[in-house]
């Protein structure tokens, strides 16, 4: 009944969780990125699984929006992302190169700078205390790092040697039942870059990992019970 403030309570929070929704895909929309709406859905649909086990690591911040996808799930079970990046860019993304973007170009430094967009992106979707952002080459981080994951994107350099010294450096630390997942696999060598591929072949190979379905080029892996999270690959 509309005079019944039960009733007018359920609807300020369906318009409540209406205008976040809106906030959310604006957000989206505005964020620079490489994932597309379904690939970021399905993120945030795996994430919400596994921020019930542990913690997320993600390699490749870049401006924000796969962290907006996973941050959020995370958020909602009180969990946190760890989100890698040096913001110097990938091998594609140097000026003269495909995936180049001058809007991300520092002019002073001489360099390309992402470290200022992640940090926007972060605080205009409130997850400052959700998403710690580690500044640094993957390898470096992953040199002292001890903490099982339940969760593991990588989504940093696409060169062979980058993608699988991401795998061998973070691979070992997902937790039985945790997820590895790996973007821009493309089965077919004429529609992009085989190096996340391989990577995700060889994770199977392994016996470790159970294949699910993909979602456009996401790639998305779980870990098998046995085995140590924190062994090497
Ligand atoms: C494809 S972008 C990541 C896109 C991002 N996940 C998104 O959803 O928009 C790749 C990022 O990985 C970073 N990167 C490449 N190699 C890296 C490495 N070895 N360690 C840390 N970051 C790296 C680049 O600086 C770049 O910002």
């Amino acid at each position: 009944m509309p005079g019944n403030p039960a009733f007018r309570q359920i609807q300020v929070a369906f318009l409540e969780a209406d205008v976040h929704m809106h906030r959310f895909e604006k957000l989206i929309e505005e964020t620079k990125g490489f994932l597309d709406p379904a690939e970021g859905r399905r993120l945030y649909d795996v994430a919400l699984e596994a921020s019930r086990l542990g913690p997320f690591l993600e390699i490749g911040s870049y401006c924000g929006k796969s962290a907006l996808y996973l941050g959020s799930a995370c958020r909602e079970n009180g969990q946190v992302l760890f989100s890698i990046d040096h913001h110097r860019g990938s091998e594609e993304q140097q000026p003269g190169e495909a995936y180049f973007d001058p809007d991300l170009y520092d002019d002073r430094q001489k360099q390309i700078d992402t470290l200022p967009f992640l940090r926007r992106t972060l605080a205009r979707a409130g997850l400052e205390d959700t998403v710690v952002p580690l500044v640094c080459a993957s390898a470096v981080a992953a040199k002292s790092w001890s903490t099982p994951l339940a969760l593991v994107f990588i989504d940093g350099g696409h060169a062979f040697e980058t993608a699988w010294l991401d795998y061998t450096c973070w691979s070992g630390h997902i937790m039985a039942g945790g997820y590895l997942l790996i973007h821009d696999i493309f089965k077919d060598p004429a529609k992009g870059g085989q190096a996340p591929y391989d990577v995700y072949k060889r994770a199977l190979a392994t016996d470790r990992y159970e294949e699910l379905e993909m979602t456009g080029t996401l790639g998305v892996l779980r870990r098998r019970s046995e085995g140590d999270a924190g062994a090497a690959v």
